[in-house]
């Protein structure tokens, strides 16, 4: 899984190259590398292990090249190390890079390696430039080749490849992975995601899936995989880059946090809007809905699973929430009036485009995709899309896009109801309590230097127990996944109910709970569960609005958000748990905007 970035020119294009694969980072940022051609048809390699943003460190601004392709990395196959780095090279002829995963890799390593072909890394990509130039030696001009290993390869992929013979194509293939052509005055590009080429042009394809393509400076030429021709459909982009700049905060994440109540803000004071490409009959959609599936992953998944407390409460309509990486996988059932919503922050999980593309291909009344990138390729391809409208999120830990999924579906609940209920009336305090969010979450705010105090205790500790019921427990869950994220300390989460299930048993004198314990009608069962983990010397912290300052024991230390709602409760709860993984990982001095193993946007399965 990987950013790419290719280019073919009049101009030098040395820099643009560089330049743009840096904003591919939140793609993958574990490795990085370009490879050119210069004027004596020799490839110029450089690779470097860490961050794409440090390229430029290595490659010498000064020469002038006018082909040339990049990459940064987010291992799959092989660890990180210069050997795997991309691009990979065969022969010194063929260069390529490639984001997705090449399923049959070993089949086709193994086999030419059995007639006297050499690979040098381990990785599944390394097999595109050899079985290429395994065609090239049989015969066959680079194009042909090209298009001949496309077909031999089983899995997914975005790939640019170069020929060291011939400086006037560039070869690019695409399945299951985003491409997109930028067309300039001087040359032509590609690259993973548009926001890369932006500097160099405003004109751009996204290439149909299947596509294969030959990119001279002044021509495109793109088919189908049977190589029947395709005429790429060139838009001008309205994109705008959004610029990420660093305020007053030393990361990423901190600010966003603080982000959210400007984010919440705007969100909660307008109508919740619903794009689409055609016109619709809404009324009908809504007032038709028998089951609502939502599907998404990690932070997006979470977000959807308060939402199923939310739809289910509200709509009374049955809710399923489904992790798009087995939603896919399975023999789901959906009918003619199931609503689907696929969540996504970045709109490119691989496992969430991948199970829109399949839920497609079954009956159901309507989906729509929620995401805070509306150019997309789940937005591209979903019937409708509400846009989180949270700003450009760079921290790789999810906080101010999963406030934004969570305002958007309480929204898009509320609104369904408007549509079926004769007694939305009695909702509408729902409406007004939304309008006290952005205030209750910046009460939360206020109080930071009390959660870092918190965070300093508990920063050393090695396994951390997340409990919470009904909405507050996919919150736990959320804790817990952002807590493992940026301090790598191993967090669970667990339906307080589920405790005397087994939990329980890891309770003693060093465990430590974090607990949240909102004002409403399981309080009491919750404080029955706090007193077990007490009784076996456990640790908690516990969240809290209102309730329980009188019972607490010496063994617990609370954390009072502020005044919350019934609804509005899990999110401001929440703000406090990204401001506790925040201290932890500060005080554990971790990279906190781009943890170790993770990328913002996964796009391999
Ligand atoms: C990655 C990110 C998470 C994110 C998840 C789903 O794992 O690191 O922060 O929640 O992908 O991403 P999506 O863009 O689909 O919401």
């Amino acid at each position: 899984m990987c950013g790419i970035v290719a280019g073919i020119s009049k101009d030098n294009l040395n820099k643009q190259v560089i330049e743009s694969i840096k904003y591919l980072e939140y793609r993958g940022y574990d490795s990085a590398g370009a490879c050119f051609l210069d004027k004596d048809s020799n490839f110029k390699i450089s690779k470097h292990v860490g961050k794409v943003r440090d390229l430029n460190k290595i490659v010498d601004e000064n020469e002038k090249y006018y082909l040339g392709i990049a990459h940064t990395r987010w291992a799959t196959h092989g660890e990180v190390s210069l050997q795997n780095c991309h691009p990979h090279v065969i022969d010194n002829r063929i260069a390529i890079v490639h984001n997705g995963i090449i399923e049959n890799f070993q089949d086709i390593k193994v086999k030419l390696e059995n007639i006297g072909y050499k690979h040098n890394s381990q990785t599944d990509s390394e097999a595109i430039a050899s079985l290429t130039k395994y065609y090239i030696d049989q015969g066959l001009e680079t194009a042909d080749a090209f298009r001949k290993t496309i077909k031999d390869l089983k899995g997914s992929f975005a790939i640019a490849a170069i020929d060291s013979t011939n400086d006037n194509e560039l070869y690019v293939a695409n399945n299951d992975s985003p491409l997109v052509l930028g067309l300039g005055d001087n040359g032509n590009y590609v690259a993973s995601d548009q926001m890369a080429l932006l500097e160099i042009t405003n004109n751009f394809s996204y290439l149909e899936n299947k596509s294969i393509g030959i990119i001279r400076r002044d021509e495109v030429i793109i088919s189908d995989f049977s190589g029947k021709r395709i005429t790429p459909k060139v838009n001008k982009t309205k994109v705008v880059k959004q610029k990420s700049n660093l305020k007053n905060y030393k990361h990423y994440m901190h600010q966003e946090i603080h982000e959210q109540v400007a984010v919440s803000k705007n969100l909660v004071n307008k109508d919740l809007v619903l794009n689409t490409k055609d016109t619709l009959d809404i009324d009908n959609i809504y007032k038709n809905i028998q089951k609502i599936v939502i599907v998404a992953c990690g932070s997006s998944y979470n977000a959807g699973y308060v939402a199923k407390y939310w739809f289910e409460k509200l709509l009374n309509i049955e809710t399923i929430v489904e992790v798009a990486s087995e939603y896919r996988y399975h023999n789901y059932t959906q009918s003619q009036n199931d609503l689907i919503i696929f969540i996504s922050q970045s709109g490119e999980t691989a496992d969430t485009l991948a199970a829109l593309r399949d839920s497609k291909t079954k009956p159901h009344l309507f989906d729509i995709a929620i995401c805070n990138e509306k150019y997309s390729s789940i937005v591209r391809e979903a019937s409708a899309y509400i846009d989180l409208e949270a700003g450009k999120e760079i921290g790789v830990a999810s906080t101010k896009a999963f406030t934004a999924q969570l305002i958007c579906l309480i929204k898009l609940g509320l609104k369904i109801a408007s549509y079926r209920l004769d007694n939305y009336e009695s909702f509408k305090i729902i409406e007004s309590q939304l309008l006290e969010l952005p205030e209750q979450i910046l009460e939360v705010l206020e109080q930071e230097q009390q959660i870092a105090a918190i965070a300093k205790k508990i920063y050393n500790k090695t396994n951390i127990m997340f409990l919470g019921r009904n909405t507050h427990y996919p919150i736990a869950l959320e804790g817990a996944l952002k807590l493992k994220e940026i301090s790598y300390i191993n967090a669970n989460a667990y339906v307080a109910g589920e405790l005397k299930h087994g939990p329980l048993a890891l309770i003693d004198n060093e465990t430590q709970v974090v607990f949240l314990i909102p004002e409403n009608n399981l309080k009491e069962k919750n404080r029955s569960n706090a007193e077990e983990i007490q009784a076996r010397g456990g640790n908690i912290i516990l969240i809290h609005d209102q309730v329980c300052g009188e019972k607490q024991k010496s063994s617990t230390t609370s954390f009072k958000v502020g005044k919350t709602n019934y609804e509005t409760s899990p999110i401001v709860m929440n703000i406090a748990l990204q401001i506790l993984a925040y201290y932890i990982a500060l005080f554990r001095g971790n990279d906190i905007d781009q943890p170790r193993n993770l990328a913002k946007s996964v796009t391999v399965e």
